[in-house]
């Protein structure tokens, strides 16, 4: 029996199916998929692509010499859309789970020990009986003391894909992957948005000279930052938002229409009676798990969000792929060295295994080889200048250890280095991979150049 219907959950089952074992899935919502799918990865990508569209049209048609006087936003119709997309995704997961021959139960499940589960759907109890039980159930934002969530000011990712009307003025709490691409799509709407975060550089998994390159990228783009600060308190005052923030210099006030606080997410596991299994968990709350993904409680496992490594939805599909392979009496693994990360804005921002200060910081002796977007002639033709590739390599061996991308489309450029770094290569195999030309991914092949001193296309 697995416990969410999220991508590490579902892909679980279907793995598991494929593999010959009796497989169960319960879920509360009717539409399998989890956060990514319902509320999280699926829709914002959704409201991602159709603001682009509005914003390019608005800020750079002109130039192509297409000329759209009247330019209108109807934001219905692209909730509508943004809907339409998730329910068309979730009938698919729902009919693949179900033809690879997986039992659904829709209802909330509590684990009761000994293989049992009650799963309650409001108003009937079913109890089942698993040999196995995998815990799937991912995560939540996580909520400031200080700034209570409201659902209508003061809000977290749920809800700021579905608000009714542009806000005049957004403050977003946490320069992360969630804030950033919130703060895109609604900056790209016309509202104004000032980013808040607490470290004194935005996106802290990236080397600080690319993480400032991208938020310069950002401020041209009309997003305004306020860096090494620390909101205090809030209040709602005729239905605006007023914050206290302070710095090392002292405290000052912003207010907004809207709140979104984006400061993380924590695992979700309430409810599901771990309490009374005394399940193990960690400082952070993740449930401790062991290469087996076994919990301390015989016959209770658990995946994806709620355990440690990368909260992204790709990762928990391979702990679900690992972890049936395991039950199924297979070596299942995953290597979290191997897990990109990615921020869909506008340039996409794509990372993978380590960056520059990380290596030093582990005494790793590396070289780096970078090459801006605005040396492409693909970017030049694109007017997507926005940009940079930087790698890092082991410099004794030159095998690659990171690779940091700021592009448009680099979400898919980073697959090519995910496949070479997976497989051991060094910059040198890069530098001589044929990449097509005119590509954005050309950079790529100049960063490796640049690796050992001899970009062809820098200056
Ligand atoms: P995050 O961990 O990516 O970023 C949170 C940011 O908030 C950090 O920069 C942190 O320094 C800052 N912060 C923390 N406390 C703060 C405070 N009190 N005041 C101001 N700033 C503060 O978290 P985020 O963006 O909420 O995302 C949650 C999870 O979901 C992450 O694991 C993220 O990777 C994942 N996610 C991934 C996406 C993607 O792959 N495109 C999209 C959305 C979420």
């Amino acid at each position: 029996m697995i416990i969410g219907g999220g991508p590490g959950g579902y892909v679980c089952a279907i793995r598991a199916s494929q593999l010959g074992l009796k497989v169960g899935l319960v879920d509360k919502n009717k539409r399998l998929g989890g956060t990514c799918l319902n509320v999280g990865c699926i829709p914002s990508k959704a409201l991602l692509h159709s603001t682009e569209i509005f914003h390019q049209i608005q800020k750079d048609a002109s130039s192509h010499g297409v000329i759209c006087p009247n330019l209108e936003l109807d934001l219905g119709k692209m909730m509508k859309r943004k809907s339409q997309v998730v329910d068309q995704l979730g009938k698919g997961v729902r009919t693949l789970v179900s033809k690879k021959g997986v039992e659904i139960f829709q209802g909330s499940a509590k684990v009761l020990g000994d293989g049992k589960i009650l799963v309650s759907n409001g108003s009937a109890n079913q109890e089942l009986q698993a040999q196995e039980i995998v815990l799937a159930t991912g995560s939540s934002p996580v909520e400031l003391p200080c700034m209570p969530f409201d659902g209508t000011h003061i809000v977290n990712s749920d809800q700021a894909i579905a608000f009714d009307q542009v806000p005049a003025e957004l403050i977003v709490v946490g320069a992360g992957a969630i804030g950033l691409e919130m703060a895109c799509v609604w900056s790209r709407l016309g509202a104004k948005v000032t980013i808040v975060e607490f470290l004194d550089e935005i996106c802290p998994q990236l080397d600080p000279e690319v993480a400032r390159i991208t938020r310069k990228i950002f401020e041209k783009q009309g997003i305004h930052f306020i860096l090494s600060s620390k909101v205090e308190n809030s209040h709602i005052k005729n239905g605006r938002v007023y914050l206290t923030v302070s710095n090392n210099t002292g405290q000052t006030e912003l207010s907004a229409d809207r709140v979104l606080v984006a400061v993380g997410r924590k695992p979700y596991s309430q409810n599901l009676g771990i309490e009374d299994l005394n399940l193990e968990t960690d400082e952070k709350g993740r449930v401790k798990v062991n290469n087996y993904f076994q919990t301390n409680v015989s016959g209770i496992r658990a995946i994806g969000d709620l355990i440690h490594g990368p909260m992204l939805a790709h990762k928990a599909e391979e702990d679900g792929v690992a972890c049936a392979e395991i039950l199924a009496g297979q070596a299942g693994h995953v290597d979290y060295s191997m897990v990109p990360g990615v921020i869909y804005t506008e340039p996409e921002v794509a990372n993978l295994g380590i960056s520059e200060n990380q290596a030093k910081e582990h005494g790793i002796n590396v070289c780096c080889g970078s090459f801006p977007l605005s040396g492409n002639g693909r970017a030049i033709a694109t007017n997507s200048t926005d940009g940079i590739v930087k790698l890092v390599a082991d410099a004794h061996t030159d095998r690659l250890l990171g690779a940091q991308i700021v592009a448009h489309g680099a979400s898919e450029m980073i697959a090519s280095v995910v496949a070479h770094m997976e497989y051991g290569g060094s910059a040198e195999d890069l530098a001589r991979t044929i990449h097509a030309h005119p590509t954005l991914s050309e950079s790529i092949k100049e960063a490796a150049l640049s690796v050992d001193g001899r970009g062809l296309h820098s200056l």
